[in-house]
């Protein structure tokens, strides 16, 4: 057996040497990879980050069952309960954008602890818990890597300001503008998907002076594709999202995390004077507001390159805003590979505990990326439905309450994208190549 194995394998890791993983990117995703990445024996995990320290930035997010399923594999999700919020009586209202009533609660597909059901939440704090559990010294800041070069005994990360590094394995994690993604797919730019996103995160505090206030994570829904999102993101924070279909010339002014201030302000409160008015009262105390476009690129369908590069997260899949999945889609890829490591490593393999663990890679990042395309070049394909639905469904009802009922009958899907089960799919993976593991 031991014999087959090493024939198949050149590129174990030596005996004594461990496992080196370079992570580009602390953002989210880097981040949870190196909590999740360093839990494997005789490893050495490196994050690279470029900024000078953690940064801050202040988008709202969604973490759907599946994103509190993943984590809950690396983190006590008890301790996640602190820093997000879950809307009551479900944990979001559809709602009519002019009426404001409820046409429609998202609720799990199935009941489940309260815990795992999805809630929100902001990114300082999920990043905040997610580097809380890295190991010390793993995350290197001021690391601006440039490019990337792979050979047949590694990986070689080139820095702005620093010497190279050699790793033996090399996940990005450095988002939807990922610079290594644009390293090894050079003519493939980002397109602008037609919609902005203002967005921001405030003291709770400054509503208490507004009438009317929910207490519920709501969605206001708007006939020509616009929806505004208003709730509790937990820590005593209340979050606004509106996203506004904006012609290009908009959009091309704005950058991530750029602040659009009293004009992005003045536009929204021109944009949604006919809208349930408890909006406006909101955009009335918003102290800021920050705005981008939100642009897409072909996800990647193979997500290694030569066995020694993953790509997670945005770098993989470059939507920004997809069913609110961003989170849960790059934990996902991350727990893949780490259960593929683990799984085909000595350690799992051949229980001879005196050895110091091995690893496979070629026959990793063979499971991994098995158990990742499927389900994200279904998840892409279904961007591409969407947008037919909208055209040739939605936008051609004849009035608001034929709109509504078609409307109603979009929003019946999806739970598969929002509750997916990545062990299990991990699993499905194992048991067809168990052989290919196991001898
Ligand atoms: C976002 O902008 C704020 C305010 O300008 C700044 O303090 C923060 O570092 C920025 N965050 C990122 C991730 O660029
Ligand atoms: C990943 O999947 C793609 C698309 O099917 C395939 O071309 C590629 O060879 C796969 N990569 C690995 C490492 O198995």
């Amino acid at each position: 057996m031991a014999a087959s194995k090493q024939g198949s394998t050149e590129l174990m890791s030596d005996v004594k040497k461990p496992l080196e993983i370079a992570i580009v990117g602390g953002g989210i995703i880097g981040g949870f990879a190196a909590a999740t990445l360093s839990r494997l024996p005789n490893s050495k995990v490196s994050l690279f980050e470029k900024a000078e320290g953690p940064r801050e930035a202040g988008a709202w997010i969604a973490l759907t069952e599946a994103a509190l399923l993943t984590l809950s594999r690396i983190a006590n999700i008890e301790e996640v309960q602190e820093f997000v919020y879950r809307g009551k009586p479900e944990p979001l209202s559809r709602r009519h954008w002019k009426t404001g009533e409820v046409l429609k609660y998202d609720t799990s597909s199935f009941p489940r602890p309260e815990n795992f059901v999805q809630a929100r939440t902001h990114r300082v704090p999920l990043h905040n818990f997610v580097l809380k559990h890295v190991p010390e010294g793993v995350i290197k800041y001021n690391h601006a890597v440039v490019k990337i070069d792979v050979d047949i005994s590694g990986g070689t990360l080139h820095f702005e300001n620093q010497d190279p590094v050699r790793a033996d394995l090399i996940v990005a994690a450095d988002g939807i503008y990922s610079r290594i993604r644009r390293q090894f797919r050079v003519n493939e730019n980002l397109e602008y998907k037609g919609v902005v996103a203002y967005r921001y995160v405030f003291d709770e505090n400054l509503l208490k002076d507004v009438h009317g206030v929910l207490d519920d994570t709501s969605s206001w829904m708007g006939r020509d594709g616009t929806s505004v999102f208003l709730g509790k993101v937990g820590l005593q924070k209340y979050g606004f999202v509106a996203l506004i279909p904006e012609p290009p010339n908009v959009a091309s002014d704005l950058a991530w995390n750029r602040s659009a201030g009293q004009r992005g302000i003045s536009h929204l409160l021109h944009y949604f004077q006919e809208w349930d008015p408890l909006i406006t009262k909101i955009i009335n105390v918003l102290p800021d507001i920050l705005a981008f476009p939100l642009e897409r690129a072909p996800w990647l369908h193979d997500l290694t390159i030569g066995d020694r590069i993953v790509f997670a997260g945005d770098a993989a899949h470059p939507t920004s805003g997809v069913y609110a999945v961003g989170s849960s889609m790059g934990f996902d890829d991350i727990w893949a590979l780490y259960r593929a490591l683990s799984e085909t490593s000595t350690k799992s393999t051949n229980d001879d505990s005196d050895e110091e663990t091995k690893y496979n890679l070629p026959l990793s990042l063979f499971l991994f990326n098995e158990t990742r395309k499927h389900f994200l070049q279904r998840v892409e394909r279904q961007t591409f439905i969407d947008g037919e639905v909208k055209r040739k469904y939605l936008n051609v009802a004849k009035d608001d309450a034929d709109w509504q009922r078609r409307l109603l009958n979009t929003l019946g899907g999806l739970d598969w994208v929002k509750e997916h089960n990545v062990e299990l799919e991990y699993q499905k993976v194992r048991d067809e190549h168990f052989l290919k593991i196991y001898t």
